[in-house]
């Protein structure tokens, strides 16, 4: 029985929240395993809009156990109100039902205020984030000096921890010319939010070691996109943590051999929010027309998203980094009207043709899209739920992807609605 791992096979907001929705139903446990609430998962159930940041998407399911690993910063003030608001739409949020890595590094208010800093700083910082903190909390991760939730258990050895944090902020603070955090703010700050998110906490590792000894079906959610991957994206116009499904294992203490299948999720077309290169990005109306019926703004900031054709060189490059077996195919329908359809096969960068997207900054900035244009379809394909509901040259453009990115397309989505979903292989059945 294999498990399933869905990514984000561009720079975000592909979609992910529905289609893991969708999977859940055969999921046992679902489990988030990098980034933080800088994610945006909207899932539309019988109407009812459900917005999600930083929970796994199972958790609207009553029966499934959601799971947040340690691979997560994990924001306490941003879970107890996730998990309040959820509450008041009707969901029921329990230990039954919310696990929380006792080892997942927690996002203060000293990495909140440093990503604003940043942010709003003069040129050469501004990446375009989400302002939640995400970034400088993996920086004292891996800097060795991060407060994580287990520690809010012990909070007599907070004092100590809290110190050696703010040796490192509190000469960046200096440099900035700006005031010293008070160790006691940030003690108070813990202390108060401290019995909101303890009950969750729990042994991951261990806990998912059990699920999958018992048979128990995994849904590994993934947030961001390949190409926001600290390592294999467009690097430094990244998010800080790998977003690859290689860290489903890592991020979870399952070892590699427990993620299983890898489902990548792709947008029909392209978008990216923040700074940072996007070779088929459309500065005129079409891009416009793209945004507006696709309703591309933010989840978690509201800012509008930038639009472009689907880039098959950028998707076939995050099948390998990804490992992808299978696309989830999403938005379709965006596309529906359209005259002629582009599609980006290539690159020219200096003169030169090129099959892949360069590494360094500089190329990725000069690189110039090579396109295909296929004719495009009048009728709908929005609701549709068979491959036969579909007109003849939506068929073909979905074939082309299939054929330039090397992978196939296992799922297609026409809407939000959960139900309105074409099946060509379930991930399940691996
Ligand atoms: P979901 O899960 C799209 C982008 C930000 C910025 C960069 C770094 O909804 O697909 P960060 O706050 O992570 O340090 O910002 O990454 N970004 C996303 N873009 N969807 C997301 O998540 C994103 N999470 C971060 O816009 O460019
Ligand atoms: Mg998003």
């Amino acid at each position: 029985m294999a498990n399933v791992v869905v990514v984000g096979a561009q720079w975000g907001d592909e979609g992910k929240g529905k289609i893991v929705d969708w999977l859940s139903e055969q999921a046992d446990v679902v489990v988030r395993f990098q980034g933080g609430h800088n994610a945006g998962h909207t899932l539309v159930i019988g109407g009812t809009v459900y917005k999600l940041s930083l929970l796994p998407s199972g958790v609207v399911r009553p029966g499934k156990l959601s799971v947040i690993g340690n691979g997560v910063v994990l924001d306490p003030h941003a879970l107890a109100g996730e998990v309040e608001r959820l509450t008041g739409q009707g969901v029921s949020i329990t230990r039954e039902n919310l696990r929380v890595a006792e080892n997942a590094t927690l996002i203060l208010s000293v990495h909140r205020e440093l990503d604003a800093l940043r942010e709003s700083g003069s040129a050469g910082t501004k990446i375009g984030t989400t302002k939640r903190g995400i970034g400088p909390a993996y920086e004292d991760k891996v800097g060795r000096r991060a407060i994580r939730l287990m520690d809010l258990a012990d909070l007599s050895s907070l004092p100590e921890k809290i110190e050696r944090m703010l040796t490192h902020h509190n000469a960046l603070r200096r440099g900035f010319g700006l005031d010293e955090f008070s160790a006691d703010a940030i003690y108070e700050e813990l202390a108060s939010v401290a019995p909101k998110v303890l009950p969750y906490m729990d042994a991951v590792w261990r806990l998912l070691d059990d699920q999958r000894r018992a048979g128990k079906r995994i849904l590994f959610e993934g947030a961001q996109g390949a190409l926001l991957d600290v390592d294999h994206g467009t690097y430094p116009f990244v998010t800080s943590s790998n977003t690859v499904a290689g860290q489903a294992a890592t991020g979870s203490g399952l070892g590699p051999g427990g993620v299983g299948y890898v489902l990548g999720i792709a947008k029909a077309y392209t978008t990216r929010v923040g700074e940072g290169p996007f070779p088929t990005e459309l500065f005129d109306e079409v891009g416009e027309l793209i945004g507006q019926k696709g309703k591309e703004f933010g989840v978690v900031t509201g800012r509008k998203r930038r639009c472009g054709w689907f880039d098959a060189t950028l998707v076939r490059q995050t099948v390998s980094t990804s490992g992808i077996d299978g696309i989830a195919l999403t938005k379709l329908d965006i596309l529906d009207g359209f005259e002629t359809i582009k599609i980006g096969v290539g690159y020219k960068l200096d003169g030169e043709t090129i099959d892949y997207f360069p590494a360094s900054q500089g190329a990725q900035a000069r690189v110039e899209p090579i396109y295909e244009e296929i004719e495009g379809w009048s009728g709908s394909t929005a609701g549709a739920r068979s491959w036969a509901d579909l007109p003849a040259q939506a068929i073909k453009y979905v074939r082309r992807i299939e054929e330039l990115i090397g992978a196939p397309v296992a799922v297609l989505s026409t809407s939000p609605e959960r139900d309105d979903t074409i099946l060509m292989k379930n991930p399940f059945e691996g």
